[in-house]
């Protein structure tokens, strides 16, 4: 093995154990998803098209202009707009959702494994507001007006409220193509299957009735995909 072969492999081995810890920095103009897996390189995402056959739409979603429907028993909904709906994000590392709420509609608790958020409110009043991690726990938190912007730090669990009598309106920001999301009370009461009781009765420190019945409840998903 030549030391130039050497140094290729070690290049490519600091590049993929870089990439694991977060979205990758682009090491090209843009890598348009394709769903191909005859003949692609894995790029911490999606695979890339040929950006010969690049277009407009790649890059493109209207998805943001129609509100979300908020009829449901959480009064929000999220629409993302990531790589799964514009595939020309692949290894850009941003992403945005719109969040519609209903007058006193709720984005309730949860976290983006991948990514930090930084929140415009379009139209209403928001309280927000995250939780810092062990041992702490501190809230941070604020009620925000039109125009005003919020940061949620990446992994920390974070809501927000609508506290006014009008529909409100808020862009998510998001520093991942694809950032997940983690909802707090589904994941851990809602999961498919359940957790057994025993475990949640010892964490939440609750009688067993007290799980039972949160693990009977509906867990409504307040995101379109
Ligand atoms: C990739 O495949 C999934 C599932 O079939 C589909 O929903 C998605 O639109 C495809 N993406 C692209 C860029 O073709
Ligand atoms: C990928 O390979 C399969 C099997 O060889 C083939 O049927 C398919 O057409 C190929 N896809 C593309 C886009 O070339
Ligand atoms: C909104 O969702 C509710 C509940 O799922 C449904 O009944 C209603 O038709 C939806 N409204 C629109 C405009 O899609």
């Amino acid at each position: 093995m030549g030391a130039s072969t050497l140094a290729y492999i070690v290049l490519l081995a600091m590049a993929f154990s870089v990439a694991s810890a977060s979205d990758p920095s682009p090491l090209q103009d843009f890598c348009v998803a394709v769903n191909d897996t005859n003949d692609s390189v894995f790029v911490n995402g999606k695979f890339c098209k040929d950006p010969k056959l690049a277009t407009p739409n790649d890059f493109f979603f209207s998805g943001l202009r129609v509100p979300g429907n908020t009829s449901n028993k959480l009064g929000s909904m999220v629409t993302p707009a990531n790589v799964a709906q514009i595939p020309g994000l692949n290894t850009l590392g941003v992403s945005l959702a719109r969040v519609d709420y209903a007058p006193y509609g709720l984005n309730p608790p949860h976290t983006h494994p991948r990514a930090t958020e930084i929140l415009t409110v379009l139209e209403g009043t928001l309280y927000v507001g995250f939780v810092t991690s062990n041992p702490d726990n501190r809230l941070i938190s604020k009620v925000l007006y039109k125009g005003d912007v919020f940061v949620f730090p990446q992994g920390l669990i974070h809501f927000q409220l609508n506290v006014g009598k009008t529909n409100a309106v808020a862009i998510a920001s998001l520093s991942s193509q694809n950032p997940g999301v983690i909802t707090i009370a589904n994941a851990v009461f809602g999961s498919k299957p359940a957790i057994s009781a025993d475990v949640l009765t010892k964490a939440f420190q609750v009688d067993k009735n007290v799980i039972n019945y949160l693990q009977s409840q509906f867990w409504t998903d307040n995101h379109t995909y």
